[in-house]
């Protein structure tokens, strides 16, 4: 069975009072558009085709990709009309709608409907809502099957009273969707050409309106102001918080805790409070991760203990290893196996081997670092200068004193040590002493300075 998959995302979202397009509105760090689209994608179409209208190029620039199909819809004259757009470019048995909108809809939801989806027979999703203001009345026969869908806005009183909404998620059968869309009529209180129309085209011609429900209404619910798209965020990461703690997360608050990306993790696994998780995250067995904390696109391995608001992204922690707290891991950061960063240290594109140590207070940039070797407080490395971006290598059991300045390149052999307030520019030879700073003299009887009396 071929599919073809529909996703409205024309409308203008006024209520979100924004220069961006409604759509491109994030949640949990993706457009709700593409969070649609990356569901859209498991079920295997033959074809994605977006509707696009206000903000198009907007959309299409954050969104293009291999296998969209961007069709544009010029004026916003109804979800009848926008799905007409398309109809050109849709062959596949079924055609399943979508909303840019709505983006929680969960895979399994779809695929039930799908399921429903015959050459006789088409799918609708419905809602039973407390209350179902705004919402598509799904209206029943004596026997219950569906005959119609009535606008909240042309229904009438007794039809404003049933409970069940049109999500305005259903899947047709392919063939007959050209014929009933060109049926449609824009002879309504708004005016606008209704794809709710198609279902009493569809019974009228001897068609099955089969119906399923979500099992939790948000998956339908759509954002039109800010204040839904925080429900919509809250409600997300609350999901993703219970899947995490199913495979075996301790997390200290599942309120206070907030996946921006995708997320997988080992046993074992303790998240304290207000912990950001953003791009690709990998968190191995027994990860311990402090308050506060921001995580980027990194790589956690078995035992790493990432300490209270460390910041880290493009990061390797090794096993065991620990960075923080207030530790900056940036990209290109590999700490080995039971490698120690402590607080107010920053590395960027920087390989600590196997137990190396760097405590406090120091900048690490392009550098390579042997095992076991330790950095002292207020160490830099001078990788820039202003022009180009220079090497510092360091050996195994290399000792760099407090407050070295390690003017790159530069290479510092196994062994070596620096003194203390040193600023290396030449190279150091295995076990070797270096010793770069002013010598100390003492003055004797050294008399200070009296202040001036002001006449
Ligand atoms: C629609 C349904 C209603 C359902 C409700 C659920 C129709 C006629 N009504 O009503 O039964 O209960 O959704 O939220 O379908 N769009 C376009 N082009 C257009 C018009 C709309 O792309 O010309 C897009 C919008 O961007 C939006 C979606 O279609 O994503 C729904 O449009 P909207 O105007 O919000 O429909 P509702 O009046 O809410
Ligand atoms: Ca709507």
């Amino acid at each position: 069975m071929s599919l073809d998959i529909v996703i409205l995302a024309a409308g203008q979202g006024t209520r979100m009072r924004s220069a961006l397009p409604k759509v491109l509105h994030p949640v949990a760090g993706d457009s709700m558009l593409g969070h649609v689209i990356h569901s859209a994608r498991q079920l295997n179409p033959q074809g994605i085709h977006v509707v696009i209208g206000h903000g198009a190029d907007a959309v299409r620039e954050q969104l293009a990709a291999d296998g969209l199909n961007f069709v544009l819809q010029d004026k916003q004259l109804g979800t009848g009309h926008a799905v007409a757009q398309a109809l050109p470019a849709l062959t596949g048995d079924t055609v399943l709608i979508l909303y840019g909108d709505v983006p929680l809809i969960e895979v399994q939801t779809l695929e039930r409907l799908l399921k429903r989806v015959e050459p006789e027979q088409l799918g609708l999703l419905t809602v039973t809502l407390d209350d179902p203001t705004g919402y598509g009345r799904i209206v029943r026969d004596e026997h219950g099957c569906v005959s119609a869908i009535v606008e909240h806005k042309d229904a009438t009183e007794a039809q404003r009273a049933i409970k069940e909404g049109n999500t305005g998620i259903l899947a047709v059968p392919g063939k007959r969707l050209g014929e009933w869309l060109g049926r449609l009529s824009n002879n309504n209180v708004q005016g606008e050409y209704y794809l709710t129309d198609v279902i009493a085209m569809a019974v009228g011609d001897g068609l099955v309106v089969a119906t399923e429900q979500p099992h939790d209404a948000m998956e339908v619910q759509g954002a039109n102001d800010r204040k839904q798209l925080a429900e919509l965020e809250r409600h997300y990461q609350l999901r993703e918080a219970r899947r995490l703690m199913a495979l075996g997360v301790t997390l200290r608050d599942p309120a206070r805790f907030d996946v921006r990306g995708e997320v997988s993790v080992g046993r074992d696994v303790v998240i304290d409070i207000n912990v950001i998780l953003e791009g690709r995250v990998v968190i191995e067995d027994d990860v311990v991760i402090g308050p506060n904390c921001v995580i980027k696109d990194s790589t956690l391995r078995k035992g790493a203990v990432i300490k209270s608001n460390s910041h880290l992204e493009g990061a390797i922690v090794g096993e065991r290893a620990d960075a923080g707290p207030f530790a900056r891991l940036r990209p290109g950061s590999v700490l080995e196996a039971g490698a120690h960063v402590g607080n107010f240290v920053e590395l960027k594109n920087t390989h600590m081997g196997e137990g190396a140590k760097a405590g406090h207070l120091t900048y690490l940039g392009d550098a390579v670092i042997g095992a076991r070797t330790n950095i002292g407080a207020g160490t830099i490395t001078c990788n820039y200068d202003g022009a180009n971006k220079h090497k510092t290598v360091m050996g195994e059991d290399v000792f760099i004193g407090s407050n070295n300045s390690l003017v790159a390149p530069v290479d510092i052999s196994s062994g070596a040590t620096t003194a203390a307030g040193s600023t290396i520019t030449q190279n150091v030879s295995d076990d070797q002493l270096a010793v770069a700073r002013a010598r100390q003299r003492n003055i004797d009887g050294w008399q200070r300075p009296v202040k001036l009396k002001k006449d």
